[in-house]
């Protein structure tokens, strides 16, 4: 439900009805298509390290780094219908006491995030109508890998949230969608010192990994 308490429309967007169906996808068909590239990437880079992931809604990516040898892992997320999900989630998988979960606006409210070796935003700048204030902070607090999927740089994709962002800004939907110019995304990364490691432009999805220089 949106209310005056939820100006971008996100916490009535990603609620724990959705929450729920997510999850109930992860343990039916584990990590989406995203994600596993998320954790491919991150392969031999996972053993030991720390992790701090951003929007990360239910967990998932963080339970998959847990489960190859991460050590500890941060989520920053906006929406508190996941809250509950989750934590059953980290339950059942073993991991409950190695995740701290923090219900807040990363963009306004990231002081008390703690850095990490890695960091990941799924799917989350196209949520958020500030890009640079998600991205800046983000980088600041990666040590070693910061991890980023968006909308792919395509004329389809472009067109596609572009035309969905008109109609929900018609129907004063308080929730939308954003296409964040990709490269003015990675620029908010290496103007806090990272530099880019590998990209991977899929259909509609793109990732973009970067390293601390
Ligand atoms: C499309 S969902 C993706 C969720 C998850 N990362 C995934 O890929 O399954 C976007 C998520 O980002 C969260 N989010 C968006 N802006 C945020 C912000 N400023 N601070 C924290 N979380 C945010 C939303 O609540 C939502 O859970």
């Amino acid at each position: 439900m949106s209310s005056c308490c939820d100006p971008t429309g996100l916490t009535g967007m990603f609620d724990e009805k959705h929450a729920r169906s997510k999850a109930r996808r992860y343990r039916r068909d584990g990590l989406d298509a995203e994600a596993r590239r998320i954790v491919e990437f991150l392969g031999e880079r996972i053993a030991g390290r720390t992790v701090l992931e951003v929007g990360g809604g239910i967990g998932a990516i963080q339970l998959e780094l847990l489960r190859r040898g991460a050590s500890n892992a941060e989520n920053v997320e906006i929406s508190p219908g996941y809250e509950a999900v989750a934590l059953d989630l980290a339950t059942e998988r073993g991991v409950a006491d190695r995740i701290v979960r923090r219900v807040a606006d990363f963009a306004v409210d990231n002081a008390s995030a703690s850095a990490a070796d890695i960091v990941v935003l799924n799917r989350v700048v196209c949520c958020y109508p500030d890009m640079p204030a998600l991205v800046g902070p983000a980088a600041r607090l990666t040590k070693r890998w910061l991890v980023l999927t968006f909308p792919a740089d395509r004329w389809w994709v472009r067109a596609g949230f572009r035309t969905v962002s008109a109609v929900q800004a018609l129907l004063r939907s308080r929730f939308r969608v954003f296409f964040h110019e990709p490269r003015a995304i990675v620029a908010a990364a290496t103007a806090a010192g990272l530099r880019p490691l590998a990209t991977h432009r899929g259909l509609v999805w793109q990732l973009v990994a970067l390293e601390r220089a």
